[in-house]
């Protein structure tokens, strides 16, 4: 377990790599419309990281993965493949961007509602990003992962929701998966204390059933057992001296 403290110098680049994976999402959401396809949505994506941000989707060829972003439909829990599939009225989807800039990575998702929604679906997306804030917001140095993955845990719990245990958030820097793994769920006062100029990813999986989860004959899309819906969000996170900063935040936006 080798936890890379970033430098001031990388911390830029990683705020920038950051600020850079949030605006794809942005530039995004008006296309997530009924009608059009995931992989319409992929497309537009790829062009605007590779020609406007002069960056890398960082999910094209890593370990065989197809296309530049995931897609994640309803029960899809993560690493959904984008393809032929239109979105329809009343589905919920995750959209996860990560981006390669001057080296440093960014990585951020969030959930779209496709026209009207059911009420289990928003409630699902409200609780799984209230989730994230919780995490994110107990960010400093001398907090444990475990008090973070507590809180995460209790709140999804708490709502009738479960917590996927098999993935999780992840350091993140130079690679796109370093160490720690940070997960969604946990003990207080275990597992790493967080110091000053790390950077890591929360990224809660919540599931409106139960918590177990397989994966697809394609060897990526992870899907619930129960076939009920699943939703996430995700931020890369720095602890600074007295707290933390989203660098998939932009400048004047919230969590
Ligand atoms: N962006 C995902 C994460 O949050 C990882 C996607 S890996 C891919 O860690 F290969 F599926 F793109
Ligand atoms: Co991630
Ligand atoms: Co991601």
């Amino acid at each position: 377990m080798n936890i890379k403290i970033k430098s001031a110098d990388e911390i830029i680049k990683m705020r920038s790599a950051g600020h850079a994976a949030m605006k794809v999402l942005k530039m995004i959401e008006p296309s997530v419309r009924a009608g059009i396809t995931t992989d319409e949505l992929n497309t537009i994506c790829h062009d605007y990281i590779v020609n406007d941000l002069k960056a890398i989707p960082a999910p094209l060829n890593y370990q065989g993965f197809p296309k530049s972003i995931c897609t994640s439909l309803n029960h899809v829990i993560c690493h959904g493949i984008p393809s032929e599939r239109k979105l329809k009225k009343s589905d919920i989807i995750n959209i996860d961007v990560t981006v390669i800039k001057d080296g440093y990575h960014g990585d951020c998702s969030k959930m779209f509602g496709v026209g009207k929604v059911g009420v289990l679906e928003q409630r699902l997306m409200r609780v799984s990003h209230e989730c994230m804030v919780k995490g994110i917001e107990m960010v400093k140095p001398g907090v444990s992962l475990g008090d973070i993955g507590h809180a995460i845990q209790v709140h999804a719990e708490k709502n009738g929701f479960s917590i996927v245990r098999e993935y999780c958030g992840h350091g993140i820097g130079k690679d796109f998966h370093e160490s720690p793994q940070v997960l969604h769920y946990g003990t207080p006062g275990t597992g790493l204390v967080l110091q000053e100029g790390m950077t890591f990813t929360i990224e809660p999986m919540v599931n409106a059933g139960r918590k177990e989860a397989r994966i697809l004959a394609d060897g990526w899309t992870v899907v619930t057992r129960d076939h009920k819906a699943s939703a996430q969000w995700e931020h890369t996170v720095l602890v600074t001296k007295d707290g933390y900063e989203a660098l998939t935040c932009l400048p004047g936006d919230e969590l």
